[in-house]
């Protein structure tokens, strides 16, 4: 990208965009919690895109692949309804105590959560179709094309999918990377663009959020 002075460094329109908003105690708790467990949670502009989209559509049942230590939740619940509901899928049951943890000093309590152990692609399946506001897709990089097609069949018309790490760091532009994680990444944002029924836009926010509406059946015969 090229400034009034010249080129400008993507790291630092990076720092500005995810400095842009200091996140207080709470997420800085559950953020250290997922850096002392090893998990790599969304970046806080990651995180304040979740809140402004599951706020902007009044989201009330929100499904999310990946609790980690729950930074994400934080900042999904924070933009939910009063009486919203989180479902969180994670296979790893110590990540989701502490995750659990972390809500119920926040102030959520068990109404407002439902966390399930297990692999997302075998919860998925048993979950409601349309019976969700906005998913978000947090897991396995290789599995997100799968995510998609259970996100499609989960989420209502005019409702939001959301993936993280679509930008992986720049390795979705580099053409050596092929491991099966960058090309889950990859074939998920060629499936989002082509398929009619998403209108789908990459926030270069953290480390890119891919976001997708569902038309409404109307626009699809419009
Ligand atoms: C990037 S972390 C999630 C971070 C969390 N969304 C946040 O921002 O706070 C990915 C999570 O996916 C979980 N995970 C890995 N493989 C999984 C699978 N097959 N099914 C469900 N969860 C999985 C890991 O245990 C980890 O907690």
């Amino acid at each position: 990208m090229t400034g009034p002075d010249g080129p400008v460094d993507p790291w630092s329109l990076h720092a500005q965009t995810d400095g842009y908003l200091s996140e207080d105690e709470v997420l800085l708790a559950a953020r250290a919690n997922a850096n002392d467990l090893g998990c790599f949670p969304v970046d806080a502009g990651a995180g304040a895109g979740l809140r402004f989209l599951a706020a902007t559509i009044s989201a009330r049942a929100v499904v999310e692949i990946g609790t980690g230590a729950g930074v994400s939740g934080l900042w999904l619940l924070r933009g939910m309804s009063p009486d919203g509901v989180l479902t969180s899928i994670d296979i790893d049951p110590e990540y989701q105590r502490v995750a659990r943890a972390a809500f119920t000093a926040a102030g959520y309590g068990p109404s407002r959560l439902r966390l399930i152990n297990g692999l997302g692609l075998d919860v998925l399946p048993r979950l409601t179709d349309g019976g969700y506001d906005l998913a978000f897709l947090d897991a396995v990089k290789a599995e997100y094309p799968e995510y998609l097609e259970h996100a499609l069949r989960l989420v209502r018309p005019g409702g939001v999918i959301i993936a993280d790490n679509v930008l992986w760091s720049g390795r979705v532009a580099d053409p050596k990377a092929t491991d099966p994680d960058t090309e889950g990444l990859r074939a998920y944002a060629r499936r989002i663009a082509a398929d009619d029924r998403l209108d789908s836009v990459i926030l270069t926010i953290g480390d890119g959020l891919a976001v997708s509406r569902v038309r409404r059946h109307e626009e699809l015969e419009a």
